[in-house]
C-alpha cells in the first residue's frame, strides 16, 4: 500500500509509539482489503466505547495508548456505554461495569474525545458533510452517514476507529471509493410506510415512497444495519448521491428487484414477534436512542396515565437530548407516570444477560426493528414488536394486544 513520506514515518515510530501501533493497524487492515492508499479523515464515531464489547483488555488497550502520549487529532464522537451515569444501580446495571466503564470512558476522554455515549452523533453535533470521508462505527449510524448524509465510511470496529483517531487516515476501500457505492438491488415498496416502525419493518425486509422524516430514516438505518449488513441504501430523492433511479444504479444494472407488500410487511413483523403470549415485562423505545421528538411522543402517551406496575419502560437516549426533553417537561411526564429515560446506554449495549434475570425480565417489548431482532440472540429475551402506538399500550396495560 502507498504511503505518504508523513504517513511512512508514522509507520516508522517518528510520531511516538501509540501513533505506529494504530498506523500499523490501519496498513494491515488497508492490505487485507486491497486498499491502494490511505485518505485523510477528520472525523470519527468511535464504536468500542461500552465495556460490554471492550471489557478489561479492551479497555487495557486504550489505557495503554493514551499512557503513551495518544491524541485524537480528528473530531471524535463516542458510541453508547454499558452504563447510565446516574441511574446505573437503579436499572439493574452491575457496579462492575459501572466501575470498568468510568475508566475506559476517561481514557477516550483524554485523548481528546468528546464523549457524547450516543448512537445518533448526527444529532448531537456530530453532522457528517457531503462526500466527507470519515471512519465511524455503530451499524445504523454508519447507514445514516453514506445514506442520508452522503458522507464516505466504512463501518469500522473500535481499534480501527481508534486509529484513525490517532493519525487521521482510513484506508480507501469499500463504500470511500464511487464505485462501491451504486445500488444494488431495487426495492419496490408498495405498501404504505406510516410511521417508524413501518420503516423499520422495510430494513428489516431487505423508492422511498413519501418524504420520510428524520426519525424513519433513522429506524430504517437501524434496521438495515441489523438484518443483513447494510452499510448504504438509495432513497431516491432523500440520498445525495440519488437525485433520480439512474443514478443510484449508474453504470449498473439492479441484480434484482424486490417487491415490499402488505404480505412482506406482515412476514417480516411476524418474524420480529417471537413472543407467543401476551406477558410484557421489559419495554425499550429509544434504538437508534431516541430524538427529542420521540421523548415527547411517549411523554405525550403517558400523559395522565401511569405504567403498568409490572413493567419496566425504558426509553434510551443521548445525554443532550435528555437536557432538552428535560427542558420541555417531557422527562418529568415520563418519571411521574413511572418509565425510566435511560442515558447513555441502552439493552444492547449494556449487559443484558446479567440485567434481566436480575430485574426479572422475560420478554422485550420495542418499536424498533433493530432491538427485536438483536434481543432474542443477544441476551435471550423472546420479543414484542409494534407500532409506538401500540407499545405504549402495552405499557400502560402490561399485556400485549
Ligand atoms: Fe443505538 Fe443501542 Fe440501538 S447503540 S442503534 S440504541 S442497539
Amino acid at each position: 500500500m502507498f504511503l505518504t513520506d508523513e504517513e511512512a514515518v508514522m509507520l516508522d515510530g517518528g510520531k511516538g509509539p501509540a501513533v505506529q501501533k494504530a498506523m500499523q493497524i490501519l496498513v494491515a487492515l488497508g492490505e487485507s482489503f486491497g486498499a491502494e492508499r490511505l485518505v485523510p479523515v477528520n472525523n470519527v464515531h468511535m464504536a468500542g466505547s461500552s465495556v460490554l464489547v471492550a471489557e478489561e483488555a479492551g479497555t487495557r488497550f486504550v489505557e495503554d495508548i493514551r499512557n503513551q502520549g495518544g491524541k485524537f487529532i480528528t473530531r471524535v464522537t463516542t458510541n453508547p456505554t454499558a452504563v447510565d451515569p446516574t441511574q446505573w444501580a437503579d436499572i439493574g446495571i452491575p457496579e462492575s461495569d459501572a466501575v470498568l466503564q468510568t475508566r475506559l470512558t476517561a481514557a477516550y476522554a483524554g485523548m481528546g474525545a468528546n464523549s457524547c455515549n450516543t448512537c445518533i452523533p448526527y444529532l448531537v453535533g456530530n453532522m457528517p458533510r457531503f462526500g466527507e470521508h470519515m471512519a465511524w462505527g455503530e451499524s445504523s449510524a454508519v447507514v445514516f452517514a453514506n445514506s442520508v448524509c452522503g458522507a464516505r465510511t466504512n463501518r469500522e470496529g473500535g481499534p480501527s476507529g481508534l486509529a484513525s483517531a490517532l493519525t487521521g487516515r482510513t484506508p480507501e476501500y469499500g463504500f470511500h471509493l464511487k464505485e462501491n457505492r451504486y445500488g444494488k438491488f431495487l426495492v419496490k415498496v408498495e405498501t404504505p410506510l406510516r410511521d417508524m416502525t413501518d420503516y423499520g419493518t422495510l430494513g428489516f425486509f431487505t423508492g422511498m415512497p413519501t418524504e420520510p422524516t428524520l426519525e424513519e430514516l433513522k429506524a430504517l438505518s437501524a434496521a438495515l444495519a441489523s438484518s443483513g449488513s447494510v452499510s448504504m441504501f438509495h432513497a431516491v430523492g432523500v440520498t445525495p448521491e440519488a437525485a433520480t433511479l439512474e443514478e443510484a444504479f449508474g453504470p449498473n444494472e439492479p441484480q434484482k428487484v424486490l417487491v415490499f407488500g402488505d404480505a412482506e410487511k406482515a412476514q417480516a413483523e411476524a418474524a420480529l414477534n417471537r413472543e407467543p403470549s401476551d406477558h410484557v415485562d421489559w419495554i425499550l423505545v429509544g434504538c437508534p436512542n431516541a430524538s427529542v421528538q420521540e421523548i415527547r411522543e411517549v411523554a405525550e402517551a403517558l400523559e395522565g396515565k401511569k405504567v403498568h406496575k409490572d413493567v419496566s419502560l425504558w426509553v434510551t437516549t443521548a445525554g443532550a437530548m435528555y437536557a432538552m426533553a428535560e427542558r420541555n417537561g417531557y422527562i418529568r411526564t415520563i418519571e411521574e407516570a413511572g418509565g425510566v429515560v435511560v442515558r447513555e446506554t441502552c439493552p444492547f449495549l449494556a449487559r443484558s444477560r446479567v440485567i434481566a434475570p436480575a430485574k426479572g425480565y422475560k420478554t422485550l417489548t420495542t418499536n424498533s426493528a433493530k432491538m427485536a431482532f438483536y434481543a432474542p440472540g443477544q441476551f435471550g429475551l423472546p420479543t414484542h414488536y409494534g407500532n409506538l402506538g401500540r407499545v405504549m399500550q402495552a405499557a400502560i396495560n402490561g399485556v400485549w394486544r
